[in-house]
């Protein structure tokens, strides 16, 4: 039997009321140890553009960045589902263009579906390239790319008038034919009804446990990051720990030559050496 996650196994985790367990990845060996692991979907968020560029937003990512971060998660996926993310204004001047560049990220960058962020306001887009037969998962809620619009990465949809429309939002993702949508940094309750109302599962982050999968950036989830990380994030590791003390190890035994020892060196004849010495 065909174990892959693909968009099937969204609808049939939904009504078997089994949780979907997605991770941003953005390189090839990270995404070999997810998959192996067994986490169902891999994103490859525009987030590379705060934790692997070091930028202050996603803003700057381009269609180029994501086809190559995209690639390079694909070739570590085997079971995993996966995610690209279509970055800021790759799909929000044209219908045409979003076909486009959602079409490169599919067959340049070899991801499996795409990700909008945005609802009623994109329905138009997510139809085209729903139509072009590519897959689409929404974004809805605290949507990075509109970092300007909401003053800062605030939670979304706290009173009647918003929380309505995150709800409309929803809504019209699932009418335009996406097969799943993030649910980012809304209150439990709302998510909680969303995810009751539509019948395309929810993925949540920032958004409580009522959300049908979960996802994370990987960096707060391995403890990567500096700084706090957020509210909603739990850390699993630090490696951002462990790997400043094995560099610090390796700088030491650089430092001192303990490092190479005799059993990382390659061997050759004497007489080769000799004869090369005699010469110069
Ligand atoms: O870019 C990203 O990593 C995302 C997740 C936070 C959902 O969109």
């Amino acid at each position: 039997m065909n174990n892959k996650f693909n968009v099937e196994t969204f609808v049939r985790y939904k009504k078997e009321n089994k949780k979907i367990s997605m991770l941003t990845a953005y390189d090839f060996s990270t995404a070999k140890i997810f998959d192996e692991a067994g986490v169902d979907v891999l994103l490859v968020g525009d987030s590379l553009g705060m934790v692997v560029q070091g930028l202050d937003s996603t803003l700057e990512v381009t269609i180029n960045d994501m086809i190559y971060h995209c690639r390079c998660v694909r070739k570590g996926a085997n079971r995993a589902f996966v995610v690209g993310d279509m970055p800021f204004l790759t799909y929000q001047i044209s219908v045409e263009e979003s076909v486009r560049n959602a079409g490169r990220l599919i067959q340049q960058g070899k991801a499996q579906a795409v990700k909008l962020e945005g609802g009623k306001n994109i329905r138009d887009k997510i139809c085209a390239i729903v139509d072009a037969q590519i897959p689409v998962m929404g974004h809805i809620g605290l949507t990075p790319q509109s970092v300007n619009v909401f003053g800062g990465f605030k939670v979304q949809g706290k009173d009647l008038v918003r929380a309505e429309a995150v709800l409309q939002d929803a809504i019209a993702v699932q009418e335009a034919g996406a097969f799943a949508v993030v649910l980012e940094g809304i209150p439990e309750k709302l998510s909680k009804l969303i995810s009751e109302t539509i019948s395309i599962p929810t993925i949540g982050i920032g958004a409580g446990r009522y959300c049908d999968g979960q996802v994370l950036v990987m960096h707060d989830l391995m403890g990567m990051f500096s700084g706090q990380s957020p509210k909603f994030s739990k850390q699993y590791a630090n490696l951002g720990l462990i790997m400043e003390n094995a560099t610090q190890k390796y700088i030491k035994e650089v430092q001192s030559s303990t490092f190479p020892e005799v059993k990382h060196t390659f061997t050759m004849d004497d007489d080769i050496i000799n004869a090369l010495k005699e010469r110069y």
